[in-house]
This record gives C-alpha cells, structure tokens and sequence, in this order.
C-alpha cells in the first residue's frame, strides 16, 4: 500500500485507511529502532530541511533523527538563525531551500495556515510540525499510535481531552485522527477553552473535569500555553490547576488501565502535577519514543514508500 498525498498539513481528512497505514509502517520502523544499529538506507540521497519558526525540542529533534534513521541528508533552521531575520518572507525562504533540490520541507510556524500555503507553491513535499492553534497532524498520529499499542485497537475507547483546547492544534488533530478511527471523544475545560460549534465534530463537552474523566480510557492533558494567553481566558493558573488540574486524587479515581497523556512541555503543577506526570499511568514518554518511529512513517510514505504485509519496499 501508499500514501497517495504529497503532503501531510492536517489529519483533517486523512482516511481511516491512511491513518492505518501510517500506524502499522509506524509499527515496523518501531522494530528497526530497537535493533543494534537502528538506521535503514530507505531514503538515502533525499534531503530534508527542518525549518521552524517557535521552539520546539520533541518535534524537531524527533524529525530530525527521524530522518537520520532513515538515511536522508538533514538540515535544520531555526527562525532566529535565519533571513527571516533579515526580513525575508516566508516565501522567498523556502524558494531559497527548494533551489536547493530538498525533497522534503517540515515547518513549525505560528500562523495557521502556513504549511497550506508553502505546499501548493512547492514540489518538495511539506509536513506540518504545528501551525498556531491549527493543527499538530505528527502528534496527533503518535498519540494514536500510543494508544492503539495500550489497547490493541480503538474499539469502544472513551478519550477525555482536558484543557486549552482553544488554543491547541495537538487537540485539533487528535479530535479529528481518533473520530476517524472511531473513538469516543470528550472535550473538558473552562468555557473560555472551548471553541464554539467545536461539538460539530462529533465530540462531547463536560466544564467538570471530575465528571469528564470518570470512567476515561485515555485522559490526555494539554499544555496550558502561556504564550497565546493574550485574552482574559484564565483568572490565575492557581485556580486553573485547582479546578482542572489532574492531580494525585483525581489520578486515583480513574479507573484501573486508564492512561495519561501529556503532548509536552508540561507545565508541572498546573494543568498536571508531577507525580501524576511521572506516575504509573503515565505514557508520556512513550509518546516521545514512539513520536521517531511515526515521523519515519510519514517521511517515508510521502516519498512513495511501499508497505507490503508489514514490509517497508
Ligand atoms: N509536543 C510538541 O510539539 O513538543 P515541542 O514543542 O517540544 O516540539
């Protein structure tokens, strides 16, 4: 099987059938990493460029070893090391890069929107690694890639999505990835968190996150981002992690098997306390470790890669 896009910009959209080939392809490049030399020559003599406009330290580094493992040249840019700061657009940027023959062009940047608008102007394939508050698709594919190896399928799961969902391009793509392979979804914060009409897809919302989380499979915690806080959203994060925060009693009171999940960086003491972020239900890391393999997937589907019985061509 392929994956017939060029690009990947969002998980709206993106198939069931797609999404599960980039679970299962996730899966074997899962195996090659754990071996003695985990690296492939699948992608040898393709280049990359990581070219990202906010911080980061999971993605970027994740795509970028991602890349290494697959045996294609890398590059990373980061905004403050670039002509951007010059006053370059973003435009004659990435014109720059692609007269440099890149096969593939991986963009954080603060305005949505951003990815859409490079990949329709360029040949190189382009991977969104976050555009604002729009979407997050690689997270979003490795947080369903956590999941499905938990509990084998998503059959029947009941995943609580708890916190800044407002600004959140991670809760974007998880909301439309997990409705896609037909999970139950619950959206929980303060009113001012929750987009309006966001119901219309297909989610459910709950303001009590002790109601919300009771009786959830998966209870995946946002990332409370002070940096696009310029509304009044919040009175204090004291009262915030008071209300919604998941700490030690709420984690006690969820039932037995039920993980939690954290996209990262955490915020400890605010939307989660540390001995619950470090505790036994706690898959973050897990998240971080599968997030190489998933990226791997993607990279090498959108270069036309094959997966035959669960053999990468
Ligand atoms: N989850 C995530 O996007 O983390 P970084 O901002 O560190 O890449």
């Amino acid at each position: 099987m392929k994956l017939a896009r060029k690009d990947l910009l969002g998980l709206e959209g993106v198939a069931r059938e797609e999404i599960e080939l980039i679970l299962n392809t996730a899966g074997t490049f899962k195996e090659v990493l754990q071996r003695k030399i985990p690296k492939v020559p699948t992608l040898r003599g393709k280049t990359a460029v990581n070219l990202f406009f906010e911080a980061s330290t999971r993605t970027r580094v994740s795509f970028e070893l991602a890349e290494k493992r697959l045996s294609a040249d890398s590059v990373s840019i980061a905004k403050a090391m670039s002509s951007a700061e010059k006053g370059e657009t973003l435009l004659d940027t990435v014109r720059n890069l692609q007269a440099m023959k890149i096969d593939f062009l991986i963009i954080r940047h603060p305005a949505s929107g951003a990815p859409h608008f490079l990949a329709s102007r360029l040949d190189a394939a382009v991977i969104n690694a976050g555009d604002g508050a729009h979407e997050h698709p690689t997270q979003g594919l490795l947080d369903l890639f956590t999941v499905r190896e938990r509990f084998g399928s998503f059959e029947g799961l009941r995943i609580v999505i708890v916190g800044d969902v407002l600004h959140s391009r991670v809760a974007r793509s998880n909301v439309f990835g997990l409705r896609t392979v037909g999970a139950r979804v619950t959206l929980c914060g303060p009113r001012t968190f929750l987009p309006k009409g966001i119901e219309a897809l297909g989610v459910e919302i709950e303001t009590d996150v002790d109601r919300a989380i009771e009786g959830a499979d998966v209870v995946m915690v946002l990332r409370i981002q002070k940096e696009r806080q310029d509304g009044c959203f919040l009175p204090t994060l004291r009262e915030y992690a008071v209300l919604f925060g998941i700490n030690r009693k709420r984690a006690d009171r969820l039932k037995p098997g039920c993980l939690i999940m954290h996209p990262g960086p955490i915020n400890r003491g605010v939307e989660i306390e540390p001995e619950v972020a470090d505790g036994p239900r706690s898959v973050i890391l897990d998240q971080v470790t599968n997030g190489v393999a998933v990226r791997m997937a993607v990279i090498y589907l959108l270069s036309g890669g094959e997966v035959e019985h669960g053999v990468v061509g």
